[in-house]
């Protein structure tokens, strides 16, 4: 008999993009999905999904490509222009698709100021309203924090210039922030879309509890000081091999404001990071929200991991990546 109360079909906007690629691989491990890629036709199709060519220029072929889905995940790149998200979710109502994935995969973009002062609150927002308003598809807004190796090894995130050994501390450098990694991401996602839809007898989480809701998991709360002691111990460094420097977070969130706003894209990544990391605790939603860590199965991080993820970061840095 065909099992009713367990979602089977996912689509992926982003198969192979960066965050996307580790959500794949996490629903192709568990063996418990059928994915399917919703490309404009450039990515490298992992081994094992299937492929809905699209064209955002026309929305008929999204709402094809979405029939017969159960789940819609979209990890879409930033750069997309702003209406391709809403174009989706209209998409996957017309499609039917019980639930969608927003584009998320960070910080908690609608909270408040935090997420209007980076701008990621309002197409955040805006998805979720349009779910609603639709009535077709659940939505579940997924938060984890900043993807902790990506943004050590990018100089304007976390502040560290692995490969020139200096580090800009925000204000004191003790405001603490949400961190996670790429494969966490993936097996919360997996998790959660392994569970039932509806109880299933006993007491246990369903995918039901998530409708309409955010999802909060983290890896690491950490602050730029507690990353630095990782730092240190992983590159067998001392404090006086580095220059260290500090800046008041605001400064800083103004200054890449006002570029950004002058044109300058690149200073974007400086804007969204100085403005998490505030000391009114904006960039940590454990403080408000409870982790669903622990629901969703996911193994508790150690000091071993953060070392070896910061083994990573070092990795990256020194060859040269670039976001
Ligand atoms: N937590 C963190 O530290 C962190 C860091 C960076 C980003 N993020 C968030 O993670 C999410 C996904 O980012 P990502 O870096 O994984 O994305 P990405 O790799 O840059 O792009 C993912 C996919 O988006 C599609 N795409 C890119 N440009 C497009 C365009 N102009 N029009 C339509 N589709 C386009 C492409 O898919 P196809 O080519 O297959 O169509 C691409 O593979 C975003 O919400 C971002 O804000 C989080």
């Amino acid at each position: 008999m065909a099992d009713t109360n367990h979602v089977k079909k996912v689509a992926i906007v982003g198969v192979n993009g960066t965050v996307g690629k580790y959500i794949t691989k996490a629903l192709l491990s568990g063996g418990k999905h059928e994915v399917t890629a919703v490309t404009r036709g450039d990515a490298e199709i992992p081994k094992g999904v299937k492929v809905a060519k699209v064209s955002y220029d026309d929305p008929a072929s999204l709402t094809k490509a979405l029939e017969g889905q159960d789940v819609l995940i979209i990890t879409m790149g930033t750069r997309a222009p702003k209406d391709t998200q809403q174009k989706l979710v209209e998409a996957a109502a017309a499609a039917n698709v019980a639930f969608v994935f927003p584009n998320a995969w960070g910080i908690e973009s609608s909270y408040g100021a935090l997420g209007t002062d980076t701008l990621l609150g309002p197409p955040a927002i805006a998805a979720m309203r349009r779910a609603e308003e639709l009535g077709k598809s659940a939505w579940i807004m997924m938060n984890t924090g900043y993807w902790y190796s990506h943004s050590l090894a990018t100089s304007s995130a976390h502040g560290f210039d692995l490969n020139n050994k200096t580090v800009t501390f925000y204000d004191e450098g003790t405001t603490k922030i949400n961190n996670i990694t790429w494969e966490k991401t993936g097996d919360a996602v997996r998790n959660l879309l392994s569970l039932p839809i509806e109880p299933e007898g006993g007491n246990g989480p369903t995918l039901s509890d998530y409708r309409n809701k955010q999802v909060y998991i983290s890896g690491w709360l950490l602050s730029q000081k507690d990353i630095f002691q990782h730092v240190l111990r992983v590159s067998g460094t001392m404090e006086s091999d580095w220059t260290i420097k500090y800046e008041p977070a605001a400064q800083r969130y103004e200054e890449a404001k006002k570029r950004l706003f002058s044109g300058d894209r690149s200073a974007y990544n400086q804007m969204l990071y100085a403005r998490t990391y505030y000391n009114n605790g904006d960039g940590n939603f454990e403080t408000r929200h409870v982790l669903e860590n622990e629901k969703l199965g996911l193994a508790p991080e150690t000091p071993e991991s953060l070392d070896e993820q910061t083994k990573l970061a070092f990795e990256l840095a020194a060859s040269g990546y670039k976001y």
